[in-house]
């Protein structure tokens, strides 16, 4: 029987920007995940099956070794911080920046510079590598808002067009890295399930290849 292998898709708008990809490598999901309620679908792949979780789970379940394989975005990488976990691919899917950013009009920050964001690791290593201590605010979204309304003096956030941050009077003032989403493997995996895994993302690549 063919060894059971696991990739784990994000939900939402790059799951869905994964399943050309997919398909493209011989790959399709026995439901339609953008109409199906269930998190585990079989494939027409022997011995091949997709989880489907929250981007921000991928690499928890990869790092445990649930999902031999995922698809996530660098910065949900990179604030999980990729233990256990290869990152062999980029599928160049939802490319975009992390940047910091601020109000165009802000006075001088006096005393400690408060930052909201909801990358708090990704934060504190890029002002740790400044050698500045930052009061981290902790946010699950709109961080936008934050230095409109006093919470914070600036942001960490993904920047794609700009547009977010134009809307509301906000201009980037540094970045932090490049983001796009990447094929990511289970160490133990690579190593236990050598040739399938391999095999799958020799596939993925000349897909990625064919598309671009
Ligand atoms: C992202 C990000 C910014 C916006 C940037 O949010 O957090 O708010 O997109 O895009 P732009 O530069 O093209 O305006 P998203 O809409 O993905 O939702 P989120 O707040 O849930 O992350």
């Amino acid at each position: 029987m063919a060894e059971v292998l696991t990739i784990a898709l994000p939900k939402g708008r790059v799951g869905e920007e994964c399943l050309p990809l997919l398909a493209a490598a011989g790959i399709v999901p026995e439901e339609d995940p953008r109409n199906s309620r269930k998190l585990i679908l079989g494939t027409n792949a022997a011995g091949l099956k997709l989880i489907i979780v929250r981007a921000a789970d991928v690499p928890t379940y990869v790092q445990h070794g649930a999902a031999e394989l995922g698809i996530t975005g660098k910065d949900v990488l990179m604030e999980h911080g990729g233990e256990g976990i290869y990152e062999p691919l980029d599928l160049r899917i939802a490319p975009c920046r992390m940047m910091v950013a601020g109000r165009k009009d802000a006075p001088p920050v006096e005393g400690r510079l408060r930052v909201a964001t909801k990358y708090v690791n990704c934060t504190r290593r890029f002002y740790a590598q400044q050698g500045k201590q930052v009061e981290i605010i902790k946010l699950y979204g709109s961080m936008e808002l934050a230095p409109l309304v006093g919470l914070a003096d600036r942001i960490v956030d993904l920047v794609d067009t700009g547009n977010t941050l134009k809307a509301n009077g906000l201009m980037p003032l540094e970045h932090i890295a490049d983001i796009s989403s990447r094929l990511i493997v289970n160490k133990a995996a690579m190593k236990m399930k050598h040739a399938r895994v391999k095999e799958l993302i020799k596939l993925i690549r000349a897909a990625l290849d064919k598309l671009a």
